[in-house]
Parts: structure tokens; C-alpha cells; sequence
């Protein structure tokens, strides 16, 4: 009997008639089990898998309240001020970034589409086993665009406080993105609400692993960390130089190792 954290959640594996060794697989990998038919129909958390890939549904008793997917799709990076906040002045395609707290990959994907190479590391292993599908699936994909855009990406499944040091090359940029209660209300976004039902609902303040998490971030990031912070939440550690504002996020940047950085220009600015 498995007794993973993903199987203490109720999750279980479930596939078309045709994917029954790619389910298996997946079973062993979460160590949860593969359940057929009605078997899947009142387990809390499903992963099913498919010709499409992956996908996530979770539900409440016998109300369905939705399914996730990841997906890797080629699109003009636009404003996304996570990409401002990461690239300042600097040529986008120069930039090596590691998304430390990777979730289902939203920022990864927008900065690999700004031109950066992007290391996501999800502590997670359900959540990393839908980020690696979706890489898998655009790395086979017909689109030119889209293998090009995956070829600027990676997964790593572990924490990051370990594995940040191991990243090779080092990178300029790390992006920490902890969860962050909801300061009114439940989670509007479909993917905000599964990530708070599949890890728990997070604390107000910052924790000792987030701390820690910022500081190895510091110490291995060449160029800066970008924390992203609900607007009125506080900092996540002291010895923020300089802060972007959106209408509802913040991006708290702070100077990497390198002694250059603390002379660049500050060219943060309201989003
Ligand atoms: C708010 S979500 C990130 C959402 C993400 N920015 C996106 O665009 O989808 C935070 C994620 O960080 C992960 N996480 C937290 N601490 C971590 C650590 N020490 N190492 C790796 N992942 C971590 C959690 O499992 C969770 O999936």
C-alpha cells in the first residue's frame, strides 16, 4: 500500500484503455494507485492520462471543481511585467533564469517566451510530472516554434534550496514565486484554486523554508532574485533594492552575488 504524500491526498492515476502502461508508470513514479472506471470517479484528485498528455481534475465529494493542464504555447511575451522585472536592461536571449518554485510553469513559460533559457524546479511531483509532460509534448511538437521555445526550457523535480546550487550553468536570475494566501476571498484563478487544494493552503507569513529559499537564491543567482509578492503582502526577506508594481503583484528584486550588479542602474518602474 503507497503512502506518499500524493496518495495521502486521495490522488489516483487514471487513462484511457489505451495509456494503461503510461498510467501504470505514472502510479509508481507518485506512488499512488491506478484506478479504472467508477474507481477514479469519487477520488478526490485524478491524473489522467491521455493521447493529449496529462491533465489534472479534482473534486469535492461528488462536486467536479475542475481540471488543470499544462501546456507550452508559443505567443508574443507582451508586457508580462515578470519579464521586466527579470530582464531590466539586459538582452533577454543572454539571460540563464531558474524558476525556483515552479507551480504549473505560467512564469517559466512567459519568460522562455521572452527569449530566456528557463530551468523550472517544482519541489512537487505531481506538479513537476505535468510540467515535464507538457515540455515532452512541445519538444515533439510539428511547430518549429514550439520545439524552439521548449529547447530554451528544463524540469527539475526537488527543492530547489538543494538543487538551486547544483543548477549548471549558475544562473543570472532566480524567480521565487511562494504561494500566498488570497488577502480577500477564495482563489479566483482555476489554477490559483488547484494549486491551494492539492498543497494546502499557505501561511501569511513568510516561513522558514521561504527565508531559507531566498537566501541560497541569493547566494547562487549572478544577477539578481525577483520575488513575487502580492501587492500589500510584506517582504519576504529584508534588502530589497527596487520594486515593480502591477495592479495586483509586486516584484521585489534583490542584488545577485556579483558586486557589479549593486551599481546597475535601477531601471524598475510602475508597471
Ligand atoms: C505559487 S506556486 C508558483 C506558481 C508559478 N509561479 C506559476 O506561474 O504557475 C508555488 C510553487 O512553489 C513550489 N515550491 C515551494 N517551495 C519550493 C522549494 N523549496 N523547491 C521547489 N519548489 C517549491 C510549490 O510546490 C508550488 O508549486
Amino acid at each position: 500500500m503507497s503512502d506518499t504524500l500524493a496518495s495521502q491526498r486521495g490522488l489516483v492515476v487514471s487513462a484511457d484503455p489505451d495509456c494503461e502502461a503510461i498510467a501504470k508508470e505514472l502510479a509508481a513514479t507518485l506512488g499512488v494507485p491506478v484506478a479504472w472506471g467508477e474507481g477514479s470517479a469519487n477520488a478526490p484528485f485524478t491524473l489522467w492520462a491521455t493521447h493529449d498528455g496529462l491533465s489534472v481534475t479534482w473534486r469535492d465529494g461528488d462536486a467536479p471543481l475542475g481540471t488543470v493542464r499544462v501546456n507550452l504555447e508559443v505567443g508574443r511575451p507582451g508586457r508580462d511585467p515578470i519579464v521586466r522585472a527579470v530582464r531590466s536592461s539586459r538582452r533577454a536571449g543572454t539571460l540563464h533564469v531558474v524558476d525556483a518554485t515552479a507551480g504549473l510553469g505560467k512564469d517559466a513559460l512567459a519568460l522562455a517566451r521572452a527569449g530566456m533559457r528557463v530551468t523550472a524546479i517544482e519541489r512537487d511531483p505531481l506538479l513537476a510530472v505535468l510540467l515535464e509532460d507538457a515540455l515532452h509534448r512541445a519538444n515533439q511538437a510539428t511547430g518549429a516554434d514550439l520545439r524552439d521555445l521548449a529547447s530554451r526550457m528544463r524540469v527539475l523535480q526537488g527543492d530547489a534550496r538543494r538543487l538551486l546550487a547544483e543548477v549548471r550553468p549558475p544562473p543570472d536570475v532566480v524567480v521565487l514565486d511562494p504561494m500566498y494566501p488570497r488577502l480577500r476571498g477564495g482563489a479566483k484563478r482555476r489554477d490559483a484554486a488547484f494549486l491551494r487544494a492539492w498543497l494546502g493552503e499557505p501561511s501569511n507569513d513568510a516561513t522558514d523554508e521561504e527565508r531559507a529559499l531566498q537566501e541560497v537564491a541569493q547566494g547562487v543567482a549572478s544577477n539578481r532574485v525577483v520575488v513575487k509578492r502580492p501587492l500589500k503582502a510584506p517582504m519576504l526577506a529584508p534588502g530589497v533594492s527596487g520594486s515593480l508594481r502591477g495592479a495586483t503583484t509586486r516584484f521585489d528584486v534583490y542584488a545577485g552575488r556579483r558586486l557589479a550588479d549593486a551599481t546597475e542602474p535601477n531601471t524598475l518602474e510602475k508597471a
